[in-house]
């Protein structure tokens, strides 16, 4: 039976990621933080985390200790670096917190897995917002295409990323970076955008809100479903050479048309719901993000498989429920 690590596994792809690996027959090792109300800790595993093949134990990236005697003791397989200060606007808030756990963080565990189980494959959650304000002429964005990060967040996720190909090439590990563009599903936290319009789109037809503020409309993101997203990290450990991969649909939208097709959705015109308000913009905006994947298509065999409008829908439905039931 093969031995998952993953840090973040109470995170939105943490979660479906482990639910992938079980139905593989692998047998999964989590790391979750204290939360000092313990319900917390397991929100989005509440289904998982107690069968037979899955394992959790205190632990953060932040702290070596926890790491060495995890890794020492599980010598996993496969190790998924999920864990993140995964909120590009409040990176610019807290930035010294996000550069500490999504750059320095990737050094601890590359350290440990390099120390305690260097025959382990390594997956590092690389980003699109890398990318920054960098966009080839063809208006995509690819493996080769010069990264000009624009937060806190993807200036340590550059970071993160160059550490991993040298480990690579210093060390001859296996350590393989996923670029993935933004994912989304019901499990997002409904502080990011799709989860928010939908969310409150949903309060707004059921009369709970009655506007929706936001920050930049205009900027384009290209977006996927999170489950599609984690099968690409598992082709990603399973290819022969470790190496870096774009995970993208391809297709981009901006931010006023995913509303004007989830209030439309809902037989609502976002126009007269939605509006702007300047504490959602950031000191400096990732304009456009639209991704050529065609590397993995080509060496993985990954294919999305789960449309945008499916997944508008999913998360619409997850809402209405979620209200119903509290009716
Ligand atoms: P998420 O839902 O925010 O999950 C992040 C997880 O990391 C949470 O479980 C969080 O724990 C955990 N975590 C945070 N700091 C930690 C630390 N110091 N030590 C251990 N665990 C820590 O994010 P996601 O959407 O699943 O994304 C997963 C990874 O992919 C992240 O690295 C993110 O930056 C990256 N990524 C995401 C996307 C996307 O569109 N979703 C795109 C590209 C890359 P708590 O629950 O305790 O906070
Ligand atoms: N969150 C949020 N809230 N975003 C808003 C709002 C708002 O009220 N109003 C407009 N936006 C715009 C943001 O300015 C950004 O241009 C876009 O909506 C998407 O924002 P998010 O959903 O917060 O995602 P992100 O693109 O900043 O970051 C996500 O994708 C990255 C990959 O490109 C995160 O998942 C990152 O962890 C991930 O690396």
């Amino acid at each position: 039976m093969k031995k998952a690590f993953i840090t973040g596994i109470g995170g939105q792809d943490g979660s479906y990621l482990t639910e992938h690996l079980l139905k593989k027959n692998y047998k999964i090792y989590g790391i979750i933080r204290r939360n000092s109300i313990t319900e917390h800790q397991k929100n989005r595993i509440e289904n998982i985390h107690n069968r037979k093949n899955v394992e959790l134990a205190y632990g953060d990236v932040e702290d070596r200790s926890s790491l060495d005697t995890l890794l020492k003791k599980i010598k996993p397989n496969e190790i998924y670096n999920l864990a993140a200060q995964s909120h590009v606007k409040i990176s610019f808030e807290i930035p010294e917190y996000t550069i500490k756990t999504n750059a320095l963080g990737v050094f601890n565990i590359l350290e440990s897995f390099k120390a305690n189980c260097p025959k382990s494959k390594f997956y590092q959650a690389s980003s699109s917002e890398m990318f920054g304000r960098s966009v080839d002429q063809d208006g995509y964005q690819r493996e080769t295409t010069k990264f000009e990060p624009v937060s806190p967040y993807g200036c340590a996720k550059v970071f993160a990323f160059n550490l991993v190909k040298h480990y690579r090439h210093a060390y001859k590990l296996f350590c393989s970076n996923g670029i993935l563009f933004n994912h989304e599903s019901p499990r997002r936290g409904s502080n990011f955008v799709t989860s928010k319009v939908i969310k409150t789109a949903v309060e707004i037809k059921l009369g709970i809100k009655k506007k929706l503020y936001l920050g930049n409309l205009d900027s384009y993101r290209d977006w996927g479903h999170s489950k599609d997203y984690v099968r690409a990290m598992h082709l990603i450990l399973k290819n022969s050479n470790p190496d870096d991969f774009v995970i993208a649909t391809g297709y981009s939208k901006s931010i006023r048309e995913l509303c004007k097709i989830v209030f439309s959705s809902l037989d609502l015109d976002y126009k007269k719901y939605v509006k702007q308000n300047k504490k959602f913009l950031r000191p400096e905006e990732l304009k456009y993000l639209r991704g050529d994947s065609k590397k993995a298509r080509k060496v993985l065999k990954w294919e999305p498989e789960i449309s945008f409008e499916e997944m508008i829908k999913e998360i619409k439905e997850f809402w209405l429920n979620y209200y119903n039931a509290k009716a």
